[in-house]
């Protein structure tokens, strides 16, 4: 009796186990899961100012002060209008999440 019980708890893990990992493989990918949209953007944005505000000057000229939000809007819109077609509004946003959550002033 202790045996078979044995036995049968093995083969129901196994099949558990075999269950899930086929789940899994059958799963769409979390891709574009919505839930983390001001991470991903900050994320974005950092590459994007790396990229984008090192043409002209340091980085360090930005990440050496920490802004407001508001302020760093202002800022980022300033530099968008020193070169015509560099940096897009949507590029823009995502430079703001990233400053005002890693260089930001409350
Ligand atoms: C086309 C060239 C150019 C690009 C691109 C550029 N900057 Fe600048 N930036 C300047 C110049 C020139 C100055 C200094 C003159 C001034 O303050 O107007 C400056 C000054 C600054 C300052 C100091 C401003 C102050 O008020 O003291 C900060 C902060 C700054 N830039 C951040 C950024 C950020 C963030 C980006 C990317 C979104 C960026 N810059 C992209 C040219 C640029």
């Amino acid at each position: 009796m202790r045996m078979r019980t044995g036995v049968v708890t093995v083969v129901i893990l196994f099949m558990m186990a075999f269950a899930s990992g086929c789940s899994k493989a059958d799963a769409p990918k979390p891709a574009a899961t919505p839930g983390a949209p001001a991470v991903s953007a900050a994320a974005e944005g950092k590459t994007l100012f790396e990229q984008k505000c090192s043409v002209c000057h340091d980085i360090g000229r930005a990440t050496a002060r920490q802004e407001t939000k508001e302020h760093w809007t202002e800022i980022v819109k300033a530099m968008q209008g020193k070169k015509a077609d560099w940096i897009s509004d949507a590029d823009g946003a995502k430079i703001v999440e990233f400053l005002a959550s890693e260089h930001g002033r409350k």
